[in-house]
């Protein structure tokens, strides 16, 4: 099943949309890696990407926040932190369990409905401010 990207995701926000769009892209891209049996390396690898791009992506979000001084930065801040250590502790889990269906179909899940709760929520609430604070 592939997560698709529709316009009741978009913020508003062009760097936001992108990196939203990208890590649905990393998203199929493992979840394609998973359906097509692709074995574990190439699983490892998808999922590294997703994890890494995540990293990124929040990095780049709680910039701007900083930048026009989002009131409510700290508790997005810790919200992203809070997932990169679900993240972390599923990826270790596989590791250590191999990349078993019940595991993959779990982490999957996990990050997709993840991703479409934040963005809805506190991404659109973000980008928001951020637009009305800048000159966009
Ligand atoms: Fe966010």
């Amino acid at each position: 099943m592939q997560y698709n990207w529709d316009s009741a995701l978009e913020t508003g926000h062009e760097l936001i949309d992108n990196q939203h769009k990208q890590l649905f892209a990393k998203l199929n891209s493992l979840v394609d890696a998973y359906d097509s049996n692709k074995g574990k390396a190439e699983l490892e690898k998808t999922l590294e990407f997703l994890a890494a791009y995540t990293i990124k992506h929040f990095a780049d979000e709680e910039e701007l926040q900083v930048k026009y001084n989002y009131p409510d930065y700290m508790r997005h801040r810790t919200i992203h932190s809070d997932f990169k250590n679900t993240v972390k502790d599923m990826v270790e889990q596989l590791k250590q369990n191999g990349y078993n269906d019940k595991l993959m179909e779990e982490t999957i899940v996990v990050v997709a409905d993840w991703l479409l709760n934040h963005i809805k929520g506190d991404d659109f609430r973000m980008a928001a401010y951020v637009k009305a604070h800048s000159n966009m």
